[in-house]
């Protein structure tokens, strides 16, 4: 099993030759230097990811994007001075150096920069930008504490650099340039309210695997391994699986909570933040329980609602 541990010391050792699972304020990622492909391969091994699914490469501060991007359109510059470092990514012109197979051989490259401070630290100790994916098996719940890796991926890595609960709880926004347009290719961490507080209005192009400028948003992802079906309020469920064998996992703390089912909820409250930090433990909580089948509810269509929902709906049933 991968030493879990608090060493940057450590991780950055292992990382000039091998990977490392790393903690940021999303959701752990699974590390490589991004310059090797010998070792970018392997993160799509470990994943048993498709490659025609692009990696989000990490960098430690403003001024390293361009050892990795050719140019830096003045609407996303805005954005990066703004949010950087936190939960946003955005696709950049690549430079040659990158690999091909970190990009699936498009023109763009994800970059971002992380907030997690022990990441920082360890991205400071580097002299290469780490590619990383979400440390989890290909289209199962991205992982938000060291020990979700662990129980999946820590037969296959040496190091998981230990940075307790992810803050953010759910991926980076995706963000990149159509022609004049700023365009959100995936919702997530950074509203699309505080995007357009700082940008004005953004179109949004989050479907699914048929669109081309994001081949690995595909339409079913994030998912449990027992069947997860989602409703607009759980009551709805409860009387279509009721008599089944469910784990029932509310948004929000309900007034009554049933006694006949596995209980779960987001968030006390309807706050759609601690919602999203909660989610994807609490998917797998779900999931690891003894429960036949997982019945959920959207969450309020607002702030990281709207992210939080996207990922019910590629996580459910259809
Ligand atoms: O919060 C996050 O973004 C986390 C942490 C670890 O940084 N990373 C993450 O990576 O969620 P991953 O690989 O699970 O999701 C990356 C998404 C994929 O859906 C991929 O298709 C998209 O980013 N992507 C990466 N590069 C792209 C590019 N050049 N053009 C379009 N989509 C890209
Ligand atoms: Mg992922």
């Amino acid at each position: 099993m991968a030493t879990i541990g608090k060493s940057i010391d450590e991780a950055a050792a292992w990382l000039q030759t091998d990977l490392v699972a790393i903690p940021t304020e999303t959701v752990y990622g699974l590390a490589a230097n991004a310059f090797s492909e010998k070792l970018v391969l392997q993160i799509f091994e470990v994943k048993n990811r498709p490659s025609f699914d692009p990696l989000i490469v990490h960098v430690a501060q403003l001024d390293r994007i361009s050892e990795i991007c050719s140019s830096f359109p003045e609407p996303l510059k805005t954005l990066a001075d703004a949010i950087w470092p936190g939960p946003l990514t955005l696709l950049l012109p690549k430079r040659k150096n990158v690999p091909d197979l970190v990009t699936s051989g498009l023109n763009t490259v994800g970059v971002r920069i992380p907030s997690h401070p022990l990441t920082q630290r360890l991205l400071n100790a580097l002299d290469f930008p780490l590619a990383a994916p979400s440390a989890n098996p290909f289209g199962y719940i991205s992982p938000t504490k060291a020990e979700h890796v662990q129980q999946q991926l820590g037969d296959k890595i040496p190091y998981i650099l230990d940075g307790g609960n992810c803050e953010v709880g759910i991926e980076s926004t995706i963000v990149g340039m159509e022609g004049n347009y700023i365009c959100v290719y995936r919702l997530g961490g950074l509203s699309i309210k505080e995007l357009e507080s700082l940008v004005g209005k953004v179109k949004v192009k989050v479907m699914g695997g048929s669109n081309p400028q994001a081949p690995g948003m595909l339409d079913v992802h994030y998912a449990p391994r027992k069947p997860l079906f989602v409703f607009d309020h759980i009551d709805e469920g409860l009387t279509k699986f009721g008599h089944k064998k469910i784990a029932v996992v509310f948004a929000q703390k309900p007034d009554v909570v049933p006694e006949f089912a596995q209980v779960f909820w987001l968030s006390e409250t309807s706050n759609t933040r601690k919602m999203a930090q909660q989610l994807f433990h609490i998917l797998r909580q779900a999931d690891q329980s003894d429960a036949d089948l997982i019945i959920t509810e959207y969450a309020p269509n607002e702030g990281l609602g709207l992210a939080i929902n996207d990922r019910l709906k590629r996580a459910s049933v259809k």
